[in-house]
């Protein structure tokens, strides 16, 4: 087993953090799945892009009902993506090219396979089993309804009924029952499996979908679009100082997956005992618009300010639309689960040159910043096949919401090899587009101006340039629908998003531009550029 890492420095508080989402980033054994082999090939491609830390969305023992979070052995490595000695290797050789590692924890549910649920079902009504779920009996005469109204979160049904009568919670699919957090062996499993990957040299966690796991005890109905019952309540802080206390051991990192739309419930989970940093939700779901993007950078800083924790940036994630193609729409260019339809044009040029603005200013704001594999590609979202789409939130929304698939294909990699690299035989688990060769990592590693080489070149001034990370942001005066802001040390980041181009302000050295000036030296639409003053 590896020795636990000294993880000591506040490397976190400006990281860049690379998500990998296994299944899709690069398949060693050739069964048309990516695997932790396809991920060891590639750490070299990693460490020259210039990251700090990868998080690794679950790669647990599961039977993918909800592409791993559906988890049925938190000590186990699913035998499509490898073996526990595997990931173990994996962790110390990205260690050794400085890159850490967060791994992904889904404390509000398991699989339906995990060994507590088979038991609690054989078990029956009123066992010690049933108890580690939330179980009860149903409503009706003859406890044909459901106990209560809550809603699910990815619409459909919240409770199913098992054969002797009783319905169990579950906020997600039936494969995934939420657990009782209220129950001490609950808490003390998850603090064993935190220490479990913290042993083998984890860096971090993430937590999945952390503002859900306590729920009310009483299990009342909820008014609509009350969430109080189940979202955000008062008991998950003392839950999540625990963990504190496990990850300090360890030098540790926590990073909540809290869509908790108040900022000043949101930085409660900041507080200096509780978890180190939270994604920035708020901000992936703004429109490509300037007033807007200020007031999510004011709101966040604001607010993490009082906590002492470091803000973080998010453009897109494995459960969001592709920045590339958001930023493409004509309108609704911010983000909102409840809008995704099939079919929404999108002119992927000013998409693409939108996110590549975007990625200079989330680059240059203070705190860490995350980037989804793909992201440095420029991959737009990919239309699925209806008779190939697997997300059961295609599914449970009765087809309307086409699912999370299209930003979830696995990874273009050389232009002219089958599946572009990804693997070698099987077709990947997920279709590709047949006109992705452009985006491929090798042929933009040598394209000039292409989104690939900007990451690099980004992320490289990023780590050897004065100013970034953590630390202040001022404001600078600016032309209407610019943002300028300058950071200590003299790093200026400027991005219009202006129909005019506009003057650069006053500088000694451009570091970097996200498309080229024009001829007059002016910044076009929807263009950003680093400067020092
Ligand atoms: C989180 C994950 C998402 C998953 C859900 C249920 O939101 O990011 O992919 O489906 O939790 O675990």
């Amino acid at each position: 087993m590896a020795a636990p890492l000294d993880h000591t420095d506040d490397w976190w508080r400006a990281a860049a953090i690379y998500q990998v989402y296994v299944r899709s980033f690069a398949d060693g054994d050739g069964d048309g799945t990516g695997d932790l082999a396809g991920v060891r090939a590639r750490l070299p491609y990693l460490a020259e892009l210039g990251i700090d830390a990868i998080w690794f969305n679950p790669w647990y023992l599961s039977p993918m009902a909800d592409g791993g979070y559906d988890v049925a052995d938190y000590r186990a490595i699913d035998p499509a993506f490898g073996t526990l000695a595997e990931a173990e290797k994996l962790i110390s050789e990205a260690r050794g090219l400085g890159i850490r590692t967060i791994v992904d924890i889904v404390p509000n549910h398991l699989s339906d396979q995990h060994a507590w649920f088979r038991a609690a079902v054989a078990a029956g009504p009123g066992s010690a089993e049933r108890e580690l779920f939330h179980f009860r009996p149903g409503r009706g005469e003859n406890g044909e309804l459901p106990p209560n109204n809550w809603p699910s979160q990815f619409s459909g049904e919240t409770w199913t009924r098992v054969a002797d009568g009783e319905w169990y919670l579950h906020l997600f699919t039936p494969e995934q029952p939420d657990l009782n957090w209220s129950h001490p062996v609950v808490r003390q499993e998850h603090e064993d499996v935190l220490r479990f990957w913290f042993e083998r040299g984890a860096a971090g966690v993430r937590i999945d979908s952390a503002a859900l796991c306590a729920k009310d005890p009483d299990l009342p109905d909820a008014a609509e679009d009350d969430t109080t019952p189940y979202v955000d309540r008062d008991e998950l802080h003392d839950i999540y100082r625990s963990w504190r206390a496990v990850a300090d051991e360890y030098n540790g990192v926590l990073i909540g997956e809290l869509w908790v739309p108040d900022p000043d419930r949101f930085s409660r989970y900041l507080r200096p005992d509780e978890l180190h940093t939270a994604f920035n939700f708020d901000f992936l779901a703004r429109p490509w618009d300037a007033a807007e993007l200020r007031a999510s950078i004011d709101t966040t800083l604001a607010f993490h300010a009082p906590v002492g924790a470091p803000a973080t940036w998010v453009l897109c994630n494995h459960d969001v639309t592709r920045t590339v193609t958001r930023y493409g729409r004509a309108e609704d260019t911010g983000f909102d689960f409840a809008k995704k339809r099939f079919g929404t044009p999108s002119d992927l040029v000013t998409g693409t040159r939108r996110a590549r603005a975007a990625a200079l200013l989330s680059l240059a704001l203070p705190g860490s910043v995350y980037l989804f594999q793909g992201e440095e590609l420029g991959l737009p979202e990919a239309d699925i096949p209806l008779d190939r789409i697997q997300d059961p939130m295609h599914f449970r929304s009765l087809g309307v919401d086409p699912g999370r698939d299209g930003c979830r294909v696995p990874l273009p990699w050389r232009a002219d090899a089958p599946h572009y690299g990804f693997g070698s035989e099987q077709e990947p688990w997920l279709p590709q587009p047949a006109d992705w060769s452009a985006y491929a990592a090798d042929r933009q590693a040598a394209t000039e101006d292409s989104m690939l080489v900007l990451y690099r070149e980004a992320l490289r001034l990023r780590r050897t340039e004065t100013g970034f990370g953590d630390g202040p942001l001022n404001w600078l005066p600016s032309a209407q629908d610019v943002l300028a802001f300058v950071r200590t040390g003299g790093l200026i980041c400027v991005v219009n998003l202006s129909e005019e181009p506009v003057e650069l302000p006053g500088h000694t050295r451009v570091l970097l531009t996200s498309g080229p000036l024009d001829d007059g030296g002016r910044l076009p639409q929807d263009t950003a550029a680093w400067l020092r003053s």
